[in-house]
């Protein structure tokens, strides 16, 4: 019993700076298939200097390329996640591609699934903060049908929403 207690303590010690540390620089989104699709998974965004690194992993796709973005609203209420809004756009820049110079902040690389409907995704991002200007806090990662073409404004053509979640500090 005096073991359990000392090992509850122990614990208790190391748990509390880790999670603080974690508020500070960490957020996630669970995503959750829209109506009548069945994409989902987690998004983590981690503080990296002055860029944000995004690992993603979702399932539930159709084989092939998928817009991926942060959009301006955090709200997946709508059964077509329309209620997320347009992209996240702090900057007022034209909609691109991310490893480009102009390009929306809430604009990333598209998830590109595999036969079996599974994306991996791995970047490093900018201009994107947890916290102060260009927070994602509180905003929506929204995965669409189709390819994003970089190109048509403001949204790149890439087709309905098929996942949405809201991005809380994890
Ligand atoms: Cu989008
Ligand atoms: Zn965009």
């Amino acid at each position: 019993m005096k073991l359990r207690i000392i090992g509850i303590a122990v614990g208790a010690a190391l748990a509390i700076p880790l999670s603080a540390w974690g508020q500070e620089i960490g957020a996630t989104a669970t995503l959750r298939p829209t109506a009548g699709n069945s994409a989902a998974g987690t998004v983590t965004f981690t503080r990296k200097g002055d860029k944000v690194a995004v690992v993603a992993n979702v399932t539930g796709l159709s084989p092939g390329p998928h817009g991926f973005h942060i959009h301006e609203k955090g709200d997946c209420s709508a059964a077509d996640a329309m209620s997320a809004g347009g992209h996240f756009n702090p900057g007022g820049k034209p909609h691109g591609d991310p490893a480009t110079a102009d390009h929306h902040a809430g604009d990333m690389p598209q998830l590109v699934a595999d036969a079996n409907g599974q994306a991996t995704l791995n970047a490093e991002l900018s201009p994107m903060a947890i916290g102060g200007a260009d927070d994602i806090v509180g905003k929506a990662v929204i995965v669409h049908k189709d390819a994003d073409d970089y190109k048509t404004q403001p949204t790149g053509n890439s087709g309905t929403r098929v996942a949405c979640g809201v991005i809380a500090k994890s």
